[in-house]
């Protein structure tokens, strides 16, 4: 099997580094509600993710109403010290109390000790951020978590997140990003690489869209892609990763598939081509 050469980049300013390919893994187990059936394929393809060095897995409580951190937990197996575990606690569980005991369950299906990184899977004004970080805080404390993250907050709430922390940095926050969905480099991009906040892209393969696109743009991709050897979602993955602050988790359930976004690393488009792609993808 090829090894894909893997490259890593410091999670925030946390000393911690992390493959800049992930797994994710919506759909894996369900999607809001569990899906028995498609757990062995889904297991196996996690495993592939991490022998070929993606030993980064995103999850959720919410994914298949928490069966797909049983997934997780069933690929990662022994490996647990190997590899990095990803996972959140929903919008609607952002009081102090749920948040400790969103976390503890999710401990126990993902049958860990601890999480790597602990997010808040998306903003929720009726709670005040500062209760949440507080329980975050008291987690990372109880050593149950290792960092704190946030997912599809703004630039105004990720700066709320991180003024509401009093011991600990906040180290990402989760966003849609990919060549189909550029929205983020309005001001988030921006303000997250001055802050050295790690953006995690989510849906970095345009759920799928980004194999499957025809027309002007496409052939521009497919062309830069083809210099290099690769093919359109190799180059539209590594268009994200060769941003200082970026790093991704596609999800693939498909042995072709996580083999193909593996070849996304170890390699860099050229400034020029990336240039290129963006104007393609204006
Ligand atoms: N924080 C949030 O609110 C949020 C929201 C959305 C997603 N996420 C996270 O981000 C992860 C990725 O996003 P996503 O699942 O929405 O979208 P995605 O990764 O852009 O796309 C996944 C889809 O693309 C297909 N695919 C993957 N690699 C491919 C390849 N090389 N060639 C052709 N098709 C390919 C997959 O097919 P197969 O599965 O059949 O291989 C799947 O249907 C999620 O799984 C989740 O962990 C987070």
């Amino acid at each position: 099997m090829t090894v894909a050469n893997m490259d890593y980049k410091e999670l925030g300013k946390s000393g911690a580094k992390l493959p800049v390919l992930g797994l994710g893994t919506w759909g894996m187990g369900g999607f809001s509600s569990m899906r028995s059936g498609g757990d062995d394929r889904a297991v196996q393809a996690l495993r592939l993710g991490l022998e070929l060095e993606m030993r980064f897995i995103d999850t959720a409580e919410m994914y298949a109403s928490g069966h797909s951190e049983e997934v997780v937990a069933r690929a990662v197996g022994a490996e647990r010290e190997k590899v990095f575990i990803a996972s959140k606690v929903s919008g609607e569980n952002l009081s102090y109390e749920r948040v400790l005991r969103s976390c503890n369950s999710s401990l126990a299906r993902l049958q860990t000790g601890y999480i790597d990184l602990y997010q808040v899977h998306w903003p929720n004004p009726s709670i005040p951020i500062s209760e949440t970080m507080r329980a975050m805080e008291r987690l990372l404390g109880e050593g149950k978590i290792r960092h704190i993250g946030v997912s599809n907050f703004s630039v105004e709430q990720t700066r709320e997140a991180q003024t509401a922390l009093s011991k600990a940095d906040l180290v990402s926050n989760q966003v849609e990003y990919s060549l189909l969905d550029r929205s983020i480099e309005e001001d988030l991009l921006s303000f997250a690489t001055g802050q050295h906040i790690t953006i995690i892209a989510y849906s970095p393969v345009g759920r799928g869209q980004i194999a499957k696109g025809r027309g002007r743009r496409w052939e521009v991709l497919e062309q830069i892609a083809g210099k290099y050897g690769k093919t359109k979602v190799q180059a539209a993955l590594n268009w994200l990763i060769v941003k200082e602050a970026v790093v991704t988790i596609p999800k693939a359930a498909s042995l072709d598939h996580v083999r193909e976004n593996a070849g996304a690393a170890g390699w860099k488009l050229t400034r020029e081509d990336q240039t290129a792609l963006n104007s393609a993808f204006a």
